[in-house]
């Protein structure tokens, strides 16, 4: 199975992501957690990134797409895979369309701003991994540590609020004509286009994985 995860900022689309990947036994691929590392390494591309990350802006185009195509190139993705966080913008995906990448679905997660604010102040993740917790919402079992490793988790540079605000202005501005973009094309060549399904992103964890199994499978 090929899809996109496609939502606003704090959605709940790494959080799902966990689910979908383990369920569909597909790798996740998140274009933020792999520029995340490469800030954390220092790498020339975590140079370039890291100021415009921790704004909140977008990476450009070119970096982006040139990232997603040498993953999706590896190995593990023959039999699928998970884009969470890409496309985000519509040349990148009309990079993915010029490129022949066959997608079977897209999935987007519906969650109003001030929602996303409150649930991305809470936000704790353990970096090895990219695995998502909140602080009330969706706690450790250990305050602060990762269930798996029991290392701490952190927050977030992008997580304070005023740099939320400025991630919501980018999607809604930049992201969200893809919800269009995807339902047009859907409608216009069924044969050919994603499924579009939109999941309404408030409720508990599990209430939401349970409607995106059923999306995906039903
Ligand atoms: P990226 O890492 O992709 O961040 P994002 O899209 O802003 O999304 P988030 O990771 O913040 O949210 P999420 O939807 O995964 O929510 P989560 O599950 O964590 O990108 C970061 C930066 O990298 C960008 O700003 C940009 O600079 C750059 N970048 C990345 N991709 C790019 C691209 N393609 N092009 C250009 N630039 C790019 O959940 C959020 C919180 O809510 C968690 O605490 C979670 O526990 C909680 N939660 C989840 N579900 C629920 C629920 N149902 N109820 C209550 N709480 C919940
Ligand atoms: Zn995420």
């Amino acid at each position: 199975m090929r899809l996109i995860l496609l939502g606003a900022p704090g959605a709940g689309k790494g959080t799902q992501a966990q689910f979908i990947c383990e369920r569909f036994n597909i790798p996740q691929i998140s274009t933020g957690d792999m520029l995340r590392a490469a800030v954390k390494e220092g790498s020339e591309l975590g140079v370039k990134v890291k100021e415009i990350m921790t704004s909140g802006g977008l990476v450009s185009d070119d970096i982006i797409i040139a990232l997603v195509k040498e993953r999706i190139s590896q190995p593990d993705c023959q039999n699928g895979f998970l884009f969470d966080g890409f496309p985000r913008t519509i040349p990148q995906a009309d990079a993915m369309k010029e490129a022949g990448v066959k997608l079977d679905h897209v999935l987007e997660i519906a969650v109003e701003d001030e929602e996303i604010v409150k649930r991305l102040e809470g936000r704790r993740v353990h970096p090895g991994s990219g695995r998502v917790y909140h602080v009330e919402y969706n706690p450790p079992r250990e305050a602060g540590k990762d269930d798996v490793t029991g290392e701490p988790v952190i927050q977030r540079d992008d997580d304070r609020e005023s740099i939320v605000r400025n991630r919501l202005a980018v999607y809604h501005e930049q992201t969200a004509p893809l919800v269009d973009y995807y339902q047009a094309w859907a409608a216009k060549d069924p044969d050919v286009a994603p499924a579009y399904h939109r999941v309404e992103g408030v409720g508990s964890v599990d209430e939401i994985t349970g409607q995106v199994i059923e999306a995906l499978e039903g």
